[in-house]
């Protein structure tokens, strides 16, 4: 199974599913990563790494169409099986959903349906849960349709709230159950222990 990734920002989910491919727990080869952010730490990561880098973004391509082809693209170039989104702030196009249907995957920070949707992303998200007075909250994998947060869930793990969370207390419980989650799923997903639909 080889993985392409899209991601924007930090990067540390990629970097616990590149870790547990070199360690041997998935059975799967990281090959490349795909950035709307030239500068993210996904990408610093992907360069530390010896993966192939691609910076794609309205800024490399105006035209959305052209860029959901430039991502099918690069993907394609490598192999690639599976898309992981790891904290990819994008919408993605037809193309792209088209070509990888049902080989897409997002990890999202909190228990979907709940905090899912537009504009839940980051730390807004562990601001609603605490706002909303939850006891609990977690980590859900999806696979990923044309909307935000919406596919089937295939993953799914809980984490406390505890007395005295702050979002940032919160995020970091929660991050640490996301790289278990994630690393656990895919190399369920590798093994065809968890064959996806
Ligand atoms: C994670 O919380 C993930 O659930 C969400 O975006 C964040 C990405 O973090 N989709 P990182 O870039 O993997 O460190």
């Amino acid at each position: 199974m080889k993985i392409g990734f899209l991601a924007s920002g930090r990067g540390s989910n990629m970097q616990a599913v590149i870790d547990a491919c070199r360690q041997g727990k998935i059975n799967a080869v990281p090959v490349a990563v795909v950035s709307n952010n030239s500068g993210s730490g996904a990408m610093e990561r992907a360069e530390k790494e010896g993966l192939a880098r691609y910076h794609l973004s309205s800024v490399t391509h105006p035209d959305p169409a052209d860029l959901d082809r430039a991502i099918v693209e690069a993907l394609e170039r490598h192999g690639t099986d599976l898309v992981l989104l790891a904290g990819y702030m994008k919408k993605l196009g037809p193309a792209t959903l088209e070509r990888f249907k049902g080989r897409i995957l997002n990890i999202h920070p909190a228990l979907l349906p709940k905090f899912g949707g537009p504009g839940m992303y980051g730390r807004r998200v562990h601001e609603a849960v605490l706002a909303a007075g939850e006891k609990e909250s977690g980590v859900s994998i999806h696979i990923v349709d044309a909307d935000y947060d919406t596919g089937p869930v295939i993953a799914q793990e809980r984490v406390p709230v505890l007395p005295g969370d702050t979002p940032d207390s919160l995020a970091a419980r929660v991050l640490e159950q996301e790289h278990r989650l994630l690393t656990a799923t895919l190399g369920r997903i590798a093994s065809g222990e968890l064959p996806l639909p």
